[in-house]
């Protein structure tokens, strides 16, 4: 088990680092990562590297027994290259720069980035590839945190080149993009821009291949440099941290490239229920690569400097949420960062050993925590057997519903797929996020929004409800092939085989959350086995073919057409639901599936404010509530090994227990 943060010794005196060293041992820190923000002091002037700080920090690190993440520094290139390559700076879709003076300024396809970033790579990496301490390589920080995306002249060159590759012939892109609409037809890829400013809405199919460009541009900047570390000898794992469901990053393209999935994860104390978003993002990252655990790369001790409130943590609840990592399949936990900064916009951010000293909460927690995970034996790795449900969660298809002139235009196909995931969690229920093509790995397939639906995802499912899986998907769900264009024949072409329903009209209503004085129906009251329940933003009207009625709206413009159908389709079933349900509805909802489908919670007769996750044998149970709660969990203590038959958890106390 890792424990350790984000080191960044070059903002503080020599003198300092062996009490840093001998702090960390004291807190149980078995790993830093190292350099993420040191390109200006590794790399003063172009072509000149300064080693020596360096050496010397990872040496001694090295002699108190702390291993290096060693990080390629590039995420922030030094004043130096803007000012001598001012190309290299990125610009919003208006053509303004981004200015250097905070971090992440670079166009990430611009060639002269890439080619410095290059150079101080394979520097660092020939240097130290050999290096007894360097147990594992940082590549940049964070790739797109910022800078969602690009629209330089840089980017514009390399689109045209990326779209040459993908379409080949102009004709192909033409007709993918449907071009001849609003005489858009290009003659030749050196006539296409990024969809930059324009006076109305532009071509979505430009939008959605510019954000596959985006993505793959990090992408190339990150294998760029993982190529150039292995080229310099260098044979520790190699990681980039990811930022749970980023938008503009397609993770599960990432996972394949990363010898280990590490995380970055900020849940806000202020949000009683935000334990359950970090407890998404720790399943999406566990299921990127299934089998194999991940690391909790960075969190906070304490407070944070960047929401417009930065409410501390409660006691114990730094802890709770790391154990809730491990639960679902980490295998460290490190924050951002170990010394508090004395200067500069993070000031404030907690870190592991505060500005205010060793005689505080933050720094006794620390402590604790690190002596509590060092008692841990190895953890058997996250088993994909260990969920039986499933969400399909998509970024391409995320890309193309949210995208503009809908009927629809508050989508928000993250927080639908976190609904779902919630009322599951509610319920003690493990969950992977998968891509549509890994149903048939599950019992229960839940697929929201599919709004974008690839022939071979389709055929996936299909597969899946034939050998006898639950899929419940709609609405707004195939809609559209990977152009993001209609089919031939209407909605619901892919899906209708085992659905036995038509999709005639999506029914937009108007959002819960528009301004009052905006007219029109804003909610869709249904009712079926479950009870009633309130579905909104859409409430389709659907056309049903062959399957049967399962719920039916109750009020409004569609009372007494059907809300969710069921057919039994070969062993399985595949339930379409034509709104999208609030937060109590998405639960009436779990609670019928589970009793129908029969898939089994981790732990039962638990209340909802504590969680319990299940990591191949061991089950693990975190108290988020404000009292004491009894669970009756029966097995042995993970880390001791005594027996347990039923335990009392104080508020945010947490156990691991071996079934
Ligand atoms: C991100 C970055 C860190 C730091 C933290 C602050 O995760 O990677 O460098 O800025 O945020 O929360």
């Amino acid at each position: 088990m890792l424990y350790g943060a984000d080191y960044n010794p070059e903002q503080w005196p020599e003198e300092i680092w062996p009490d840093d060293v001998a702090r960390m041992r004291e807190a149980g820190v078995t790993m830093v990562s190292l350099g993420i923000f040191s390109w200006a002091r590794i790399q003063p002037r172009e072509g000149e590297f300064d080693f020596g700080w360096l050496d010397r920090v990872i040496d001694l690190l090295h002699a108190g027994g702390i291993a290096v993440d060693l990080a390629t520094a590039t995420a922030s290139p030094p004043p130096w290259a803007s000012a001598a390559y001012p190309e290299l700076l990125p610009r919003d879709a208006d053509g303004s720069v981004f200015w250097p003076g905070s971090r992440q300024a670079y166009a990430p396809s611009s060639p002269v980035y890439r080619r410095l970033a290059g150079e101080l790579v394979t520097a660092i990496a020939e240097r130290y590839a050999g290096h007894p301490a360097v147990v594992m390589w940082h590549v940049n920080n964070e790739y797109g945190c910022h800078l969602h995306a690009d629209y330089s002249d840089a980017a514009r060159d390399a689109f045209r080149r990326w779209l040459a590759d993908r379409y080949d012939d102009i004709g192909a892109l033409n007709a993918a993009w449907g071009t001849d609409f609003w005489s858009q037809r290009y003659g030749s890829f050196d006539e296409i821009l990024p969809p930059r400013k324009a006076p109305y809405s532009r071509n979505p199919g430009q939008v959605l291949d510019f954000k596959r460009f985006t993505n793959d541009m990090l992408l190339e900047c990150y294998l760029m440099e993982r190529d150039l570390i292995r080229a310099a000898g260098a044979t520790q794992p190699i990681t980039t941290n990811f930022m749970g469901a980023f938008e503009p990053a397609d993770y599960r393209k990432w996972a394949e490239h990363v010898d280990v999935v590490s995380d970055d994860c900020y849940p806000d104390p202020n949000d009683p229920e935000s334990f359950r978003t970090a407890a998404f993002s720790r399943d999406l990252m566990r299921s990127l690569k299934p089998g194999v655990p991940w690391l909790l790369m960075e969190q906070s001790t304490n407070a944070l400097n960047w929401r417009p409130t930065n409410a501390p943590k409660a006691p114990g609840q730094m802890a709770a949420l790391s154990a809730q990592a491990v639960g679902r399949g980490a295998d460290g936990i490190l924050f951002f960062q170990w010394r508090q900064s004395r200067a500069g916009a993070e000031k404030f951010h907690s870190a592991m050993l505060p500005h205010a000293g060793t005689d505080t909460r933050t720094w006794r927690e620390v402590v604790d925590l690190g002596a509590r995970l060092a008692a841990l034996p190895g953890l058997p790795a996250p088993q994909p057997a260990d969920a039986r449900v499933a969400i399909v969660y998509d970024w391409e298809n995320r890309w193309a519903a949210e995208g503009s002139d809908h009927p629809q235009n508050a989508l928000d196909v993250t927080a639908v797929v976190q609904r779902w995931h919630r009322a599951l969690h509610r319920r003690h229920v493990q969950v992977d996020l998968i891509p549509a093509e890994r149903a048939g790995e599950y019992d229960l397939v839940i697929a929201p929004l599919l709004y974008l639906l690839r022939e071979s995802d389709a055929a996936a499912l299909t597969a899946f409800v034939d050998a006898g899986g639950h899929l419940v998907t709609g609405p707004f769900t195939d809609v559209v092939d990977e152009h993001d264009r209609f089919r031939e024949g209407g909605f619901t072409t892919q899906l209708r085989g085992i659905l036995g329903v038509d999709v005639e009209d999506f029914g937009a209503l108007v959002a819960p959350d528009a301004p009052a004085a905006e007219p029109g129906e804003r909610v869709a009251p249904f009712a079926g086995p479950f009870g009633d329940a309130t579905g909104t933003l859409l409430a389709e009207e659907l056309r049903v073919t062959d399957a049967s009625i399962e719920a039916s709206f109750t009020g409004g413009r569609l009372t007494g057409r059907p809300a969710l159908t069921l057919r039994e389709h070969g062993a399985g079933s595949a339930r379409y639901l034509a709104t999208i349900p609030d937060e109590a509805g998405t639960q009436a909802l779990v609670d019928h599936l589970l009793t129908a489908t029969g898939v089994e919670p981790v732990a039962v007769r638990l209340p909802e404010q504590v969680e319990a996750m299940r990591r191949g044998d061991v089950v693990t149970v975190v108290n988020h509530a404000t009292g004491d709660v009894a669970v009756n969990l029966v097995g042995t203590d993970a880390a001791t090994g005594a027996p347990v038959d039923g335990l009392t958890l104080a508020p945010y106390g947490w156990a691991m227990v071996r079934k």
